[in-house]
Formats: C-alpha cells, sequence, structure tokens
C-alpha cells in the first residue's frame, strides 16, 4: 500500500508540483525497500519443499540428505506463476509506457520559444502605450501570434524601463482591451531582422484594461479592479539588444505597487488563466515559486 502511494504521489506530482514529486520517490524508496526486505526474508525463511513430500508433518525430515539435487528442482507451478506474471507485466509494459511516455514528456519538451525582436526602442515613445501583435513562432506562423501593451516609462537607473503586459485575461483567458483612444491609422507593421512580423498601434489615454467575456477590469498596471480575475495581468520580461526591445518570457503577477519604472512587481512562475498565485487559496493549485 505504501508503495503504491508513493508512486501516485510521484504521477499528482508530476502534474501538480515538484515537493510532491519528491514526497512520492521518498514513499516508494522506503516501502519499496521494506517490501523487497520482507519478500527475501520470507524466502529465507521458508523451508525447502519437496513436491512428494507434501503433507508431510516434519518438512525437514521429509527431505532427505541424499535427494538435496532432486529437491532444489524448481517446480513446474512457480515457471508457470513466474512466466505469466512476467508476460503480463511486458504486455503491460509495451501498451502503457507509450502511452504515459507521450502524455507526460511533451510538457518537459521543447516548451520555449524563442527571443522575440519587437525592433528599434525608437518605436515606443515615452510614457506612450503601444499595442504591438507579434509571433512567438515565426516558423509556427500565425498560430502562435500574441498582443502585449507596452509602454516605455524612460530610463530608470540608466536602463531603459519597460511596461510589457499580456492582453491573457486572468479570469479565464480572453483579450482584454484597452481603456483609450486606440489610433488603428497610426499602425505600423515591421518586419524585423530575425524575420518577425511586428505591428505596432499607439493608444492615447490608456487608463485601464477591461475583458468583454465576464467584465473583469484591471487598471494601468495591470491590477483587478473588479470581476471575476483572481490576480493581474501577466507581463513579458525583456531586454534591449543592439537598440531593439526584445522579449524573453511571460510571468504571471498578483499585484503591483506602484508604477511605471518605480512599479514593485510581485512575480510568479507563468500560471494559467484563473489561479491563485498567492494567498490561501493558492493551495488548491499547483505551487508557484515566486521568482525575483
Ligand atoms: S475571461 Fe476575462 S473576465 Fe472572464
Amino acid at each position: 500500500m505504501g508503495f503504491a502511494v508513493g508512486i501516485v504521489c510521484i504521477l499528482v506530482g508530476l502534474i501538480v508540483s515538484w515537493p510532491a514529486v519528491a514526497v512520492g520517490a521518498g514513499l516508494t524508496l522506503i516501502f519499496g525497500f521494506l517490501w523487497i526486505r520482507d519478500v527475501s526474508r520470507a524466502h529465507a525463511a521458508a523451508p525447502p519443499v519437496h513436491p512428494e513430500a507434501e503433507g508431510a508433518p516434519d518438512p525437514a525430515a521429509a527431505v532427505p540428505e541424499t535427494s538435496h539435487a532432486e529437491a532444489e528442482r524448481y517446480p513446474r507451478s512457480k515457471f508457470l506463476e513466474g512466466a505469466t506474471l512476467g508476460l503480463g507485466a511486458a504486455i503491460g509494459a509495451v501498451v502503457t509506457v507509450p502511452a504515459v511516455g507521450f502524455a507526460l514528456v511533451p510538457a518537459f519538451v521543447d516548451q520555449g520559444h524563442p527571443e522575440i525582436d519587437l525592433g528599434p526602442m525608437d518605436n515606443f515613445a515615452q510614457g506612450e502605450w503601444v499595442i504591438t501583435h507579434f509571433e512567438l513562432d515565426p516558423v509556427q506562423g500565425e498560430v502562435t501570434r500574441r498582443v502585449a501593451y507596452i509602454r516605455y516609462n524612460g530610463l530608470a537607473d540608466n536602463e531603459p524601463s519597460f511596461t510589457i503586459i499580456s492582453n491573457r485575461c486572468a479570469h479565464l483567458g480572453c483579450p482584454v482591451q484597452p481603456g483609450g483612444l486606440v489610433q488603428p491609422d497610426k499602425t505600423k507593421d515591421e518586419k524585423t531582422p530575425g524575420g518577425q512580423l511586428v505591428s505596432l498601434t499607439p493608444v492615447v489615454g490608456l487608463s485601464s484594461f477591461t475583458c468583454p467575456c465576464h467584465g473583469g477590469s484591471y487598471d494601468s498596471e495591470g491590477n483587478r479592479t473588479a470581476g471575476p480575475p483572481v490576480r493581474g495581468l501577466d507581463r513579458w520580461t525583456y531586454k534591449i539588444k543592439h537598440g531593439h526591445l526584445v522579449l524573453i518570457t511571460n510571468y504571471s503577477v498578483s499585484t503591483v505597487e506602484g508604477t511605471g519604472a518605480n512599479a514593485v512587481i510581485n512575480k510568479y512562475r507563468l500560471t494559467g488563466p484563473g489561479q491563485h498565485v498567492d494567498g490561501p487559496e493558492q493551495i488548491f493549485y499547483p505551487w508557484q515559486p515566486p521568482t525575483s
């Protein structure tokens, strides 16, 4: 039972969290060791049984010294039992291992995307919001198209500071809309050196984000202000490379204190929409370690 519970913990932990995998591995090792020890002890303690001696009152007396070689012979029933179990295990492994492999392995392999070059920093005027469309992976094309709201905050400690907010609602993932005057006639399409097609549309007076699906509302830093979303809007990490703004990866946010370059962002590993990343509710979701 302990061994089985350990295996279950490992499998659940692979989906839920690494600490559960560690606990499962510990249980599996401990109970596996105890199981093997019990089996080997029982095997060592069992008296040798000669088929012809079954039913004899004293098993030790039933195996005469002279018939030692005959007593060592492997019983046919034991062989058939082992062969049946072994064959069943082999068939089970052939059926199960590929299915489990195809279900679990992709979650751990090649889940990233290349860095995304959004073009020169000059595309982003200080203090102005820009709706930016881009592809996560140009090789995979349109299906990877994403949207971020980007504002250049100016220099902070001699480093360019950007606020880059994902448009994915933190409730169920609908695209949030900007509360400001969108200027489609000023849209600029750019092809970056990496072949990325980037579309930039300025927004004037952006003061909030709203979600059309269930009325979720956020302030201009992405903090939830009303409706069903359980946290703030996700954000992107970035770097400046050869004067270009480059997106690296996205992460989840519980709340943001302050604004622009002075904002203190409570970051978490990227999580799905609808998941709490802090507070007591987070125990119902996979554990999300805070990131720096
Ligand atoms: S998906 Fe945005 S409020 Fe429900």
